[in-house]
């Protein structure tokens, strides 16, 4: 090493010693000017170089590049000027004339022609946000500042943000929701089913800001999946759905309440139950669980979501015979109660239409049109629902006045009248049984 060079880098190393005693000594942060330039023999003369712009404030998303940039007035020589870059905040040097100080890759400099020098900080972290500081060896000692804002993308902060949330119906809720980044992002909730909100029993809204959604009194109909929303301008925006579930016993409702059937059709037999979480369901005859069969098809079926607390139950009876008139009882439950509801099937007369039906396969004497028509009665399998069950003696009057005015649709053939006959011969076989019975 020559022996000019041991000079200025003892010259150096000297510097940055009375930089650092100078701030250990605490110089006051305002005001706080360095003394590089007193230390320098070449002190430039005041106005002799100055800066021409101020330097700009600037922001910069996380990870991207940042420069900072000044440009001086005149050229200066270069062993003449002594340009230092510094950081208010931590009051360390940066860089001094044409060399970085800090051990830190990712801060570089550079200058153009003589007159323009930049600072360069790439990759930017948080910690990069502050106040930058260059100077120039003027006396006194030109300076300008700027600020560097690190833009933060917002993320989620899991420890402060409800995961998912089950609670009794007519309890209140608080849902949670945090987030990082700068500036500091506003949450915004929404529901995934675009159903509305109520905050704190307020006025429904379709989104609601703030960082805790509080429902109060919550009902099955506020069972949706919640999604906050955290932004700040600085992409990405980041969201967490939030599942709210609420618990409740069973309920049912049987509609219709009484379905009439006659002897060899079929009718189906309908409840519907709420329960939350998802309840079991059955359907009982006389205290016994019914299976599919060939005298019952049993459908259960959910509602999408978000309803999927509500379940349709239906029975259908098939081949009804004598025996299957009664109560039958649908039932819910699931681990805050169950309940029960009971339908009831009701015997009526075979209606008109459906009479023609009974005539046995190949029997019949009818022809190929008619034929059809009755095949798709046959297949329609009568039914006839109501909310009060009539009295049987006012179906078996309606039945015999039917047939004084000869109502029914006219049939020549003998076969005709003679299940016509028989018919009635059922219907007052079925009043007097009644009777007797009652
Ligand atoms: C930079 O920001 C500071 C503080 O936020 C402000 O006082 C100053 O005027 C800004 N400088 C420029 C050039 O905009
Ligand atoms: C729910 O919140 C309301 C209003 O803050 C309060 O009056 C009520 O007692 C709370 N209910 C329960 C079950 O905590
Ligand atoms: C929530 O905040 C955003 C951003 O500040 C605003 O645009 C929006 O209108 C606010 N929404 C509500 C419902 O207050």
């Amino acid at each position: 090493m020559t022996l000019k060079g041991l000079f200025c880098k003892s010259l150096f190393l000297l510097w940055i010693l009375c930089a650092f005693t100078y701030a250990a000594k605490g110089g006051s942060r305002r005001g706080y000017k360095l003394t590089t330039t007193q230390t320098s023999k070449a002190t430039l003369k005041n106005r002799q170089v100055d800066f021409l712009a101020p330097m700009e404030n600037i922001s910069i998303p996380l990870g991207k590049d940042a420069v900072f940039t000044c440009k001086i007035d005149r050229d200066v020589q270069p062993e003449q000027l002594q340009l230092v870059w510094l950081r208010l905040d931590s009051q360390t040097i940066l860089a001094f004339k044409d060399r970085t100080v800090q051990n830190n890759p990712r801060i570089k400099i550079s200058n153009e022609e003589r007159r323009e020098f930049s600072l360069h900080i790439e990759n930017v972290q948080p910690e990069d946000a502050g106040v930058y500081v260059v100077q120039i060896n003027t006396n006194p000692v030109s300076q300008m500042r700027a600020y560097l804002d690190v833009l933060v993308p917002p993320v989620i902060l899991p420890s402060e943000t409800t995961e998912h949330a089950s609670v009794r119906e007519a309890s209140n809720v608080t849902l949670k929701c945090a987030a990082s980044g700068h500036p500091p992002p506003v949450i915004t909730w929404t529901r995934d089913d675009n159903g509305y909100i109520t905050p704190r029993g307020d006025e429904k809204a379709l989104a609601y800001n703030g960082s805790e959604l509080v429902l109060e009194r919550v009902g099955r109909a506020d069972m949706a999946s919640y999604l906050c929303v955290a932004s700040n301008g600085v992409p990405p925006a980041v969201s967490q759905r939030i599942n709210v579930k609420v618990d409740f016993p069973p309920m049912v409702w049987v509609e219709p309440r009484h379905v009439g059937a006659w002897l060899g059709g079929s009718a189906t037999l309908k409840c519907e139950t709420e329960a939350h979480p998802a309840g079991v369901h059955f359907w009982f005859r006389e205290g016994v669980v019914l299976t599919n069969s060939d005298k019952y098809d049993i459908l259960f079926e959910p509602a999408p979501e978000p309803q999927a607390y509500r379940t349709k139950m239906s029975l259908l009876v098939k081949n009804i015979n004598s025996k299957d008139f009664g109560d039958f009882v649908c039932s819910a439950s699931n681990s805050h109660g169950s309940v029960e509801g009971v339908a009831k099937l009701y015997e009526v007369d075979i209606p008109p239409e459906a009479r023609t039906t009974l005539i046995p396969k190949g029997k019949s004497t009818h022809r190929t049109g008619a034929k059809k028509k009755e095949k798709v009665l046959y297949e329609k399998q009568g039914q006839m629902e109501q909310d009060q069950p009539m009295p049987v003696e006012e179906h078996v009057k309606g039945a015999l006045r039917k047939k004084e005015t000869g109502n029914s649709a006219p049939r020549d053939s003998k076969t005709s009248s003679f299940w016509s006959f028989l018919y009635a011969l059922q219907v007052l076989l079925i009043f007097f049984l009644d009777r007797i019975e009652w």
